[in-house]
């Protein structure tokens, strides 16, 4: 018989760490404070754009229940996940106010119950969860650190096929008994203290953040010397000790993830009186990265002021409609303060832009984003943008200018396709005229 499991926090990683156990045969309670969210996941609807979610939800509806009563949680089950919010306060700290006010509300359970944290949060945060239980009289309910690497657009996948499990935990059998949940998932297990399983989450994400802002400046030597970035890489990759993964140069990482945690981690790093000089440039080459773009379309266009530019995908990355810290978020106004005019076209994430996005145009179509443009910019991989360089785009263009900042496309195929194209780190199209394409040519027959 599968243990009953309880997940509280119903985004992102609560979601698919409930769907994900409900089709290994695990009851769940679901639990979350925003009634509308538990109004909608009752009545079968999944507003999180997260690809298989929404099936695997359906498919185990009737082992996933939903409830605002934390006591329902801990009524059904002995063992329950924390995946509540831990965004960023202002000064780079994460904001642990949820994981306290799930503390303070917690239930006197009947018998042994067991938090499990999946939430990132900053290395010692376990330990001031125990004192705190310890002082509320609970100590018969343990903590266990066990940490997600959930990547949006991926994150069944991810949940079903993880490159490790971490468990982190000051009581073995606690330990024992997540590990025990996990028993049908392929992966190696983690076994740490909580502090180390904390880090393991802090640091896995820094270091991606640290390999993105490292090719980001590669690229960036590229274009002063000549070299693709996209071959560097290549070889870069191959090297098994390097690896090709998250090599990709592009307009600098974002999410909901990355950008707090590095913070985060540079933060904690100052509390205890270290200095993370790495990430502090990590995180500053991240930020200008994210600005490039505008001065690529400055270099083509010249002043900015009444052109028209059509920022193309709008969620921070393809197969998401989360918004949070949208590279378009630092686009957008930054254009828009230059006097351009800004459009922007998203494939699943134009509602949840548009209270995001003032004064840009969203339009429900690509052709209509780019019409009349003086440039388009490739600010989100979609897959829709395989399609761009078309005859039909490029006469819908003003010119046909392409900046790519995620290297999306083949250079010389949108060359040949009529269009400048500029991207990160690779030889740019000149200045001047633009290329010739194979349908200029009839015209030269009059
Ligand atoms: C969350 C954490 O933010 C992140 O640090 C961690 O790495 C993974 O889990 P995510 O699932 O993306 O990330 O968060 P989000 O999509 O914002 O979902 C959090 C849910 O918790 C929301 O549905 C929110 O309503 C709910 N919540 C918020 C609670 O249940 N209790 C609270 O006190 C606050
Ligand atoms: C990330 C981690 O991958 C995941 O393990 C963790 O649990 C949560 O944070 P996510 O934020 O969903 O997941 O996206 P990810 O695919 O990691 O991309 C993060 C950012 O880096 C995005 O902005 C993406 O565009 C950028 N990126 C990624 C690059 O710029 N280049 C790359 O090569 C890879």
């Amino acid at each position: 018989m599968n243990e009953p499991l309880g997940v509280i926090g119903a985004g992102w990683v609560g979601l698919v760490t409930a769907a994900c156990f409900a089709d290994l045969g695990h009851d769940v309670v679901v639990r979350d404070v925003v009634p509308e969210r538990i109004a909608e996941l009752e009545a079968g609807r999944v507003s999180i754009y997260e690809p298989g979610l929404a099936k695997l939800l359906e498919r185990n509806r009737e082992r996933v229940r939903f409830t605002l009563d934390l006591a329902d949680v801990f009524s059904a089950a002995r063992i329950a996940f924390v995946s509540v919010p831990t965004p960023s306060t202002y000064s780079g700290e994460a904001d642990l106010s949820a994981v306290w006010s799930v503390l303070d509300e917690l239930p006197e359970p009947s018998e042994r119950a067991i938090l499990v944290m999946k939430s990132t949060v900053p290395v010692g945060t376990g330990e001031k969860v125990r004192a705190h239980l310890d002082a509320r009289g609970l100590a018969h309910v343990g903590y266990v650190s066990n940490p997600e690497f959930l990547a949006e657009g991926t994150a069944v996948r991810d949940f079903r096929q993880p490159d490790r499990v971490v468990i982190g935990a000051f009581d073995e059998a606690d330990g024992d008994a997540v590990e025990s949940v996990y028993a049908r998932i392929e992966a190696p297990v983690v076994r740490a203290d909580v502090a180390s399983a904390e880090m393991v989450k802090l640091a896995s994400n820094a270091f991606l953040a640290t390999k993105i802002s490292f090719i980001n400046e590669i690229a960036n030597v590229c274009e002063e010397t000549g070299a693709d970035v996209a071959v560097v890489a290549e070889g870069m990759g191959l090297d098994r000790r390097i690896g090709p993964l998250f090599l990709r140069p592009g307009i600098g990482y974002s999410g909901s993830c990355l950008p707090k945690d590095v913070a985060a981690l540079k933060q904690l790093a100052g509390n205890s009186g270290y200095h993370f000089q790495l990430l502090t440039a990590v995180i500053e080459v991240n930020e200008l990265q994210k600005r490039r773009v505008v001065g690529k379309l400055a270099k083509h266009l010249g002043s900015l002021r009444g052109k028209t530019i059509a920022l193309l995908g709008l969620a921070f990355k393809p197969n998401t409609n989360d918004m949070r810290d949208a590279p378009s978020l630092i686009l957008a106004p930054r254009l828009l303060a230059e006097g351009a005019v800004v459009r922007g076209w998203d494939p699943v994430a134009l509602e949840e832009a548009r209270p995001l996005l003032r004064g840009v145009e969203l339009c429900p179509s690509l052709l209509e984003a780019v019409r009349d443009a003086d440039a388009a910019v490739i600010v989100t991989e979609w897959d829709e943008l395989r399609e761009l360089p078309s005859a039909e785009v490029r006469e819908a263009m003003r010119n046909p200018l392409i900046v790519d900042g995620r290297n999306f496309l083949a250079p010389d195929a949108v060359r040949a396709a009529g269009f400048r194209y500029e991207a990160i780190g690779r030889v740019a199209s000149d200045l001047s005229a633009l290329p010739e394409t194979e349908e200029t040519e009839p015209e030269l027959l009059t």
